[in-house]
């Protein structure tokens, strides 16, 4: 039995799998599919692939599709030579796309089955921490238009997610980090011993990190099973976001080695459990704990003053707005959430003032 844990989301399954070989062997076996394509970038190539050829035999039947690493392969241009690529080998509406990689792929991979031939099957097979705690599940799939973040997207689930935490081994501390904000988001959000567990590792490193990866899965999939298209609830997994994403853009866009997205999300949380303390009445201590935990683990995020007279326009360029009004997600304290909780440019402009000089 390869199979540890299914956890049965609304949407599609998550399989958590010591085993990833014989898993999606299993998978494939029982379906019949034309052909099958595996997309990754240069780094999976070097590192995840030879793992997953060694141990799977349907595998060997996939052509593979690579790419560059990066934020900036979620283009429109990428898509297209990869469509390009797909209908040149006569991938036809039986073919099965496999995400292998982090968010960027399931992201980038999910978009491109989604659309060719008016959707193809694809599974999720992801090798970031990122990618197997959040970005694999719930059905968001995206691209980014110039420098914006996830313009361009559709609500499109995967037949399934693999999750075999054996890829960690490779990734790196930074990059560890980057998923470790996506779950502190998870406890802040939800469930306050998982927050506090988390805030309980001394270092984070793959072999710490292990034992929390399900409960982040859970957190965000119970969610998204309540709301899968974003109506309501699962707004709560925005948190952080608005303000992280307004980062994340201006750094894409300026930084010649920009933010990673948990690291501008980690700033953005810090920024919104500010906006919480002054507009919901988040505790002191508590929004003290929130911040000791992000300035002790990620970078200092520059908000310099081009930034700050620039800022309201990528804002309102995001998609969480209403109207004139910008809709946030607070958390009124540890461990649960408000949404559609309305902040003026002023607000915001205060608050990223504030992390400037006291952060
Ligand atoms: N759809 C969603 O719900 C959702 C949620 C959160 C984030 N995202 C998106 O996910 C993306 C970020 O994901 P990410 O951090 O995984 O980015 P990524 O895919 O760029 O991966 C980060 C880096 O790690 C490398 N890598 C991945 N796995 C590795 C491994 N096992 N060993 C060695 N190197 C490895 C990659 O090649 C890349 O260089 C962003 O575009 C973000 O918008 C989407």
């Amino acid at each position: 039995m390869t199979t540890e844990h299914n956890i049965n989301t609304a949407e599609h399954p998550i399989i958590l799998t010591r085993n990833i070989g014989e898993s999606i062997d299993e998978f494939i076996n029982v379906k019949n599919y034309s052909s099958i394509y595996i997309l990754m970038d240069e780094n999976i190539l070097n590192h995840c692939w030879p793992i997953i050829n060694m141990h799977s035999q349907e595998i060997h039947k996939a052509q593979l599709l690579v790419i560059d690493a990066g934020e900036d392969q979620k283009d429109i241009e990428i898509v297209s030579q990869l469509w390009s690529s797909l209908s040149e080998n006569q991938a036809d509406r039986s073919t099965l796309l496999i995400n292998f990689g982090g968010g960027v792929i399931s992201d980038l991979g999910g978009f491109l089955a989604s659309t060719y031939k008016r959707g193809i099957h694809f599974i999720n097979v992801p090798t970031s921490l990122l990618a197997m705690v959040d970005a694999s599940s719930g059905g968001k799939t995206a691209i980014n238009l110039q420098h914006y973040k996830n313009q361009i997207g559709l609500f499109s689930n995967p037949q399934a997610v693999f999750i075999d935490p054996i890829f960690l081994n490779t990734l790196d501390k930074r990059n560890l980090l980057n998923a470790y904000a996506e779950m502190l988001k998870h406890g802040l959000i939800a469930d306050k011993s998982h927050w506090k567990d988390l805030i309980s590792i001394k270092e984070i490193t793959v072999q710490n990190i292990s034992p929390f990866i399900k409960k982040s899965i859970q957190i965000k999939n119970n969610i998204v099973k309540l709301d899968p298209l974003e109506k309501s609830t699962r707004k709560s997994l925005n948190f952080g976001h608005s303000i992280g994403h307004l980062i994340e853009s201006w750094s894409l866009k300026h930084d010649k080695n920009p933010l990673l997205h948990g690291e501008a999300i980690a700033a953005g949380m810090l920024i919104e459990s500010y906006l919480s303390y002054k507009h919901l009445n988040l505790p002191l201590n508590s929004f003290e704990e929130i911040k000791k935990q992000i300035i002790l683990h990620f970078p200092k995020v520059d908000i310099n003053t081009s930034f700050l007279q620039h800022f309201e326009k990528i804002l309102f360029q995001d998609k969480k707005k209403n109207g004139e009004k910008l809709n946030l997600t607070f958390v009124p304290e540890i461990g649960s959430f408000k949404i559609d909780q309305n902040c003026s440019i002023e607000d915001i402009r205060e608050s990223l003032i504030y992390y400037k000089e006291n952060c």
